[in-house]
C-alpha cells in the first residue's frame, strides 16, 4: 500500500493549496480569495498527466507492483489513450479478490448473486459505453469499453451484457463471490433471517434462531416492504460500523478519471454496487451524468457513495455543469453536495443531527489539471487517490460536514 507520509499530509494541510514549483503564499497572491481557501484543489502551472480515483486505486495491486493510478499513470506518460490507461488501471482491483467492492470477489446481492456495474466516458471522442447487473464477468469496465466502441448504444444491462460479453470472447464464469464475499453475505443473511440461516457457532442455544425473519406479506400489523428494506440495509451498516466490511466497499465502485499531456480528459467507473442490493438494483456507476461524467473540455467526475442520491441529482453532470460555469473542482464538487444535502428529507435517510446518513464522494479534474477529492463527510482517515510526476500518494477528502455519517 502506498500511502501518503505524514510530512505530505502536513504540508497540504499547512500550504493550503500545493502548487508545483510555488510557495503557498505566492500562490494566496495570486489566486482570488475563494481558491486560495480551496486545501484540496491543486493548481499545477501547466497541464501535466494526473489521475485522480477513491482509495481503491491505491490500496490494491493484485499480488503486483501497481496500483490502479500508477499503472493509468504509466500508461498515460508513456502515450497510450488516456481511456485505455484507465481501465488498464481499474483492472487491477477488478481483479484483485481482497477488493470487496469492485469486480471479482465485490460483495453480492440479497439472493448471493454478484452483479456488477460499470461505465466509461472518453472526452475528446465523446464516446460512452456502460454495462448494469452485469454477472460472470470480472471485468466489467473491459465490457464497457466494448460497448462504448463496438456499437452505437450507451447501456447494455443483464442477460444482454452477459451475452454481448460472451460474444466478444469474455470469459464468463458461474460465479464471482470469493470465500470471503461468500462468507460476508451468509453472514449478512444470519443477521436478516435468523430464524432461517442459523450461526454454526451459536446454533442449538436457547434464544437463537427464534425470530423467523421478516413478514413481507404486507398484512395489517406486519412488516412493510419499506421496513424490510430498511432492516436489510441496516444490517449492512451494523457489518461496516462492526469493521466487518471496509466503509468503501459496502457501496462498492473505483472511480478514476485523468488527463494526458496533451488535455486528452476520460473516466471510467467499476463497481459491485451496494452490498446485499436488491437483485436487478442498478447503482449510479453505470449512468452516465450520475456516477461519472466527462466533457472533454470542461473536466471530469467520478463518484463513489449511496448511489441513490447521486442518481437522483444527476451529480457527477452537475459537478461537470458547475465547472463549465467557472468554478474550481473542489467548489463544483462542493456545490453538488451540498444539492445533495439539500435533497435529501426523508427520515430514514438522516441520522440524529438531521444530515444525510450516508457518504457520497466526488473525485474531480478540469481541463487545467487541477483536482479536488471531496466527499459529504471528511475526516483524517478519509482519503482519496492520485498519481502525478510526484508519485502516488493519498490526500484527504475535504469534507462538507464534520463527523461521520451515522453520527
Ligand atoms: N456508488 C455505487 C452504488 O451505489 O452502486
Amino acid at each position: 500500500m502506498t500511502s501518503m507520509s505524514r510530512r505530505k499530509f502536513v504540508h497540504t494541510s499547512t500550504a493550503g493549496i500545493a502548487v508545483a514549483g510555488l510557495g503557498a503564499s505566492a500562490v494566496e497572491a495570486v489566486l482570488p480569495e475563494h481558491l486560495s481557501a480551496a486545501p484540496a484543489v491543486h493548481a499545477p502551472r501547466s497541464i501535466s498527466p494526473v489521475v485522480i480515483s477513491d482509495v481503491s486505486g491505491i490500496r490494491y495491486r493484485n499480488g503486483g507492483d501497481e496500483s490502479a493510478v500508477e499503472r493509468a499513470f504509466r500508461l498515460i506518460t508513456a502515450g497510450e489513450d488516456v481511456l485505455d490507461a484507465l481501465v488498464e488501471g481499474v483492472n487491477i482491483p477488478e481483479l484483485d479478490p481482497e477488493e470487496s467492492g469492485i469486480g471479482y470477489g465485490g460483495l453480492p446481492n440479497a439472493d448471493g448473486v454478484v452483479q456488477l456495474d460499470s461505465c466509461c466516458m472518453h472526452g475528446p471522442k465523446r464516446w460512452a459505453g456502460g454495462v448494469a447487473a452485469l454477472e460472470g464477468v470480472r471485468t466489467p469496465s473491459r465490457v464497457a469499453k466494448a460497448v462504448m466502441e463496438l456499437t452505437d448504444h450507451h447501456l447494455l444491462v443483464g442477460e444482454g451484457a452477459r451475452e454481448f460479453a460472451r460474444q466478444l470472447g469474455f470469459a464468463i464464469e458461474d460465479d464471482l463471490n470469493t470465500e470471503r464475499s461468500r462468507a460476508l453475505w451468509l453472514e449478512w443473511r444470519r443477521r436478516v433471517d435468523p430464524g432461517h440461516w442459523l450461526d454454526p457457532s451459536t446454533r442449538g442455544r436457547r434464544g437463537v434462531g427464534e425470530d423467523t425473519g421478516p413478514d413481507t406479506t404486507g398484512s395489517h400489523g406486519r412488516q412493510s416492504l419499506r421496513e424490510r428494506s430498511d432492516r436489510f440495509y441496516q444490517a449492512g451498516l451494523d457489518m461496516v460500523d462492526e469493521g466487518l466490511i471496509p466503509e468503501e466497499s459496502f457501496w462498492g465502485t473505483i472511480s478514476c478519471n485523468g488527463i494526458g499531456p496533451n488535455g486528452d480528459i476520460c473516466g471510467v467507473t467499476t463497481t459491485s454496487g451496494l452490498s446485499w442490493k436488491i437483485p436487478g438494483r442498478v447503482g449510479d456507476s453505470p449512468i452516465l451524468g450520475a456516477g461519472l461524467y466527462v466533457d472533454g473540455a470542461v473536466g471530469a467526475a467520478g463518484s463513489t457513495g449511496r448511489g441513490e442520491a447521486n442518481l437522483y441529482n444527476l451529480a457527477s453532470f452537475l459537478v461537470v455543469e458547475n465547472m463549465r460555469n467557472g468554478m474550481h473542482p473542489k467548489d463544483a464538487g462542493m456545490a453538488a453536495l451540498r444539492r445533495i444535502q439539500d435533497n435529501t428529507v426523508d427520515d430514514r435517510l438522516l441520522n440524529a443531527r438531521g444530515l444525510p446518513a450516508f457518504d457520497v464522494r466526488f473525485f474531480v479534474l478540469n481541463a487545467a489539471g487541477e483536482y479536488a477529492g471531496v466527499a459529504l463527510y471528511g475526516a483524517s482517515e478519509r482519503n482519496f487517490a492520485v498519481c502525478t510526476e510526484r508519485g502516488a500518494e493519498e490526500l484527504p477528502l475535504e469534507g462538507l460536514l464534520e463527523g461521520s455519517p451515522r453520527d
